[in-house]
């Protein structure tokens, strides 16, 4: 092999809403090479294929760019995969999830790349989409939508399978814990561009970043309101993040015995962290200065907002999404 030589791989999607499945088909896309482009289609073109997208082009693009297995976005691609364009950047292989893809007019998006010979299908992530988050999202709104419905279902095999994509993506987290030790935390649902910047300016605080992560239980205790996704599928958002190096179940109440068993240098509070009044035991590890987050507006509840006041929009468009599935 020529030295320096990469084999690129391309892949390319909404990443609306990005999730643990979108995280793990650029997982498996990135495997069959060393080097991943992904395009991400506009809010203009999805728009025309298949209904408006929850999340603007910047938020998306910002999101995927952060997910670890990603070397390079491509922003604005076409909806149907050309021929000419992963030519251009020289691709060997074009990924995309087992689920047939059609156009607005009934056209398979990789024929061109079918054509070449160079599709290849990698595996798409069982009882999660878009399609779904924003289903429980419009039966949230209702007050009909409980976590406990969701992990009864998730506990018919749906566990052991979370918890294989768990040692999977582990296993690409492979930084050695030494130098300055960072710790934030927080709830991290419905894992969005203002987590993914949040993490970048907490990872620059230092070289090793550690996660924590509240338990459904303790978001309700403090939320009042149930986490969208659970915690196994909260993790994996975080564990595809490219800043993140280490995710621990953390208590709300942060003291001097978790700080010491952590090594924890220094605590960045996560951006939307309104009660400070939880890191008081170690108040002077805690760092103030911030650099700013330019997607500090998003939040669950912002997302949520965001589909109700759309509900129309997006009830139509689950109707016709769920007449393709
Ligand atoms: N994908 C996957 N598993 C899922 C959802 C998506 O492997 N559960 C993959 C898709 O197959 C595609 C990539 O993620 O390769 C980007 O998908 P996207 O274009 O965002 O759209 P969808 O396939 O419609 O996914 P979703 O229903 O979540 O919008």
């Amino acid at each position: 092999m020529v030295e320096g030589y990469k084999k690129k791989i391309w892949t390319d999607g909404c990443f609306d809403m990005f999730h643990y499945g979108h995280a793990n088909a650029l997982r498996q896309a990135r495997d069959l090479g060393d080097y991943l482009i992904v395009g991400v289609h506009s809010s203009l073109s999805i728009n025309q294929e298949k209904g408006l997208p929850v999340m603007e082009d910047e938020e998306r693009y910002e999101v995927v760019q952060g997910c670890r297995y990603v070397d390079e976005i491509v922003k604005d691609a076409p909806f149907a995969t050309q021929a000419d364009m992963v030519r251009n950047y020289d691709v060997k292989i074009v990924a995309h999830g087992d689920d047939i893809v059609l156009d607005k007019d009934g056209q398979d998006s990789y024929f061109q790349v079918r054509k070449m010979g160079i599709f290849k299908e990698v595996k798409r992530t069982f009882g999660v989409s878009t399609t779904e988050i924003v289903g429980r999202m419009l039966l949230n709104s209702r007050g009909s939508y409980s976590m406990q419905d969701f992990s009864e279902e998730t506990d018919n095999g749906h566990s052991a399978y979370h918890c294989n994509l768990l040692s999977m993506f582990k296993a690409s987290m492979t930084r050695e814990k030494k130098g300055k030790i960072v710790f934030v935390d927080g709830n991290f649902d419905l894992f969005h561009a203002g987590h993914t910047t949040a993490l970048r300016i907490a990872k620059e605080l230092g070289d090793y970043l550690v996660v924590g992560i509240h338990e459904d239980k303790t978001t309700k205790a403090y939320t009042r309101t149930e986490p969208m996704m659970n915690i196994k599928e909260r993790m994996l958002a975080l564990m595809s993040c490219r800043y993140v190096d280490e995710v621990v179940v953390s208590p709300y109440v942060i003291g001097q015995s978790f700080v010491s068993k952590n090594s924890i240098d220094v605590i960045g509070p996560s951006f939307d962290s309104k009660d400070l009044s939880r890191y008081d035991g170690v108040r002077e590890i805690v760092e103030h200065s911030y650099a700013e987050n330019k997607f500090g507006y998003l939040s669950a509840e912002h997302i949520v907002n965001r589909i109700i006041s759309n509900y129309q929009n997006y009830t139509d468009r689950q109707k016709k999404r769920n007449a393709h599935h």
